[in-house]
């Protein structure tokens, strides 16, 4: 079994429940509050360590009485917390509002920001040929980018989720064995809204294999130059939350076991189904036992 290497953000996440989303200037009054461990990075190494992963974990948190927590809870999950440091800025926030069972989300990214490539390059120095590297980009750009650059000299897989939306992240995609967007993030990167098309554009610009997530519809990728769709389970959304992270984390821990790319990915569909049926990020991610 190879080892996941996530290099990642870690937030508090903040939700209100609201009945609709207020309009510019509008005040509407929320149906309920709630707070749980989050961020692209920490939530994916959960799922990961969560469905049998061997995860060690690098980011940073602020000095603060969030920033611990989040680290510990981690540590309770049985993920390497040794390269998580604590700096000056405040540990990272995101702002939810919760709609329907679908989401809107501001960050601020606070500490994620100070992720170094001296960070990442002593996270990786162990790492060998085989393990996995799993980012996002809510972390510094240029680290990510010298992460992957880095894991591919070691001939470790790498996968990036290129969230939040950016279109640099075109200029990454010979670095990544899978690149995992979404429906948004796939059209910033590509310029396209046909999920065929923009997966086509990744692939020649060279992710090995693009795979897009698309909420309830499933995923669909390229493999032998074949554009596949599987869909998921029909399920009843409550919260959306971290489903995409549910999927990549879930996704590595079964490629981590050796397991084939169809098994890979019917696993993190069957994760991503079940946690949009449970409120809040990390709360909502499932256990291996229940995907058995
Ligand atoms: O992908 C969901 C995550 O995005 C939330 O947990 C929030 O922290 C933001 O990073």
């Amino acid at each position: 079994m190879s080892r996941v290497f996530v290099l990642g953000s870690i937030n508090s996440d903040i939700t209100i429940s609201t009945s609709r989303f207020p309009k510019m200037g509008e005040t509407v009054t929320g149906d309920g509050f709630s707070t749980a461990d989050g961020g692209k990075g920490a939530n994916q190494a959960v799922a990961c360590a969560r469905t049998g992963g061997n995860v060690l974990m690098c980011g940073c948190v602020g000095n603060d009485s969030f920033g611990k927590a989040l680290k510990k809870s981690l540590a309770d999950e049985g993920i390497n917390t040794g390269y998580i440091y604590e700096t000056d800025t405040s540990t990272g926030v995101a702002v939810i509002t919760l709609y329907n069972g679908d989401n809107t989300i501001i960050v601020s990214r606070g500490a994620n920001a100070c992720v170094s490539v001296e960070q990442a390059k002593a996270f990786l120095e162990n790492a060998e040929k085989g393990d996995i590297l799993l980012s996002q980009l809510e972390t510094d750009f240029d680290t990510v980018k010298f992460a992957l650059a880095e894991a591919k000299d070691k001939g470790m897989i790498t996968v990036l989720n290129p969230a939040p939306a950016d279109e640099r992240a075109g200029g990454l995609c010979s670095l990544c064995d899978y690149m995992i967007p979404n429906e948004t993030e796939l059209e910033t990167i590509t310029g396209t809204d046909i999920i065929e098309d923009g997966l086509r554009i990744l692939k020649e610009k060279g992710v090995a294999v693009p795979v897009v997530t698309l909420g309830g519809d499933g995923c669909s990728y390229i493999i032998d130059n074949q554009v596949i769709h599987k869909p998921c389970a029909k399920v009843k959304a409550v919260d959306t939350t971290g489903a995409g992270d549910t999927f990549c984390g879930s996704f590595c821990s079964e490629l981590s076991r050796g397991k084939g790319f169809e098994k890979c990915i019917e696993t993190a569909l069957r994760c991503a189904s079940i946690s949009v049926t449970r409120k809040g990020a990390q709360p909502s991610i499932p256990y291996l036992n229940e995907i058995e």
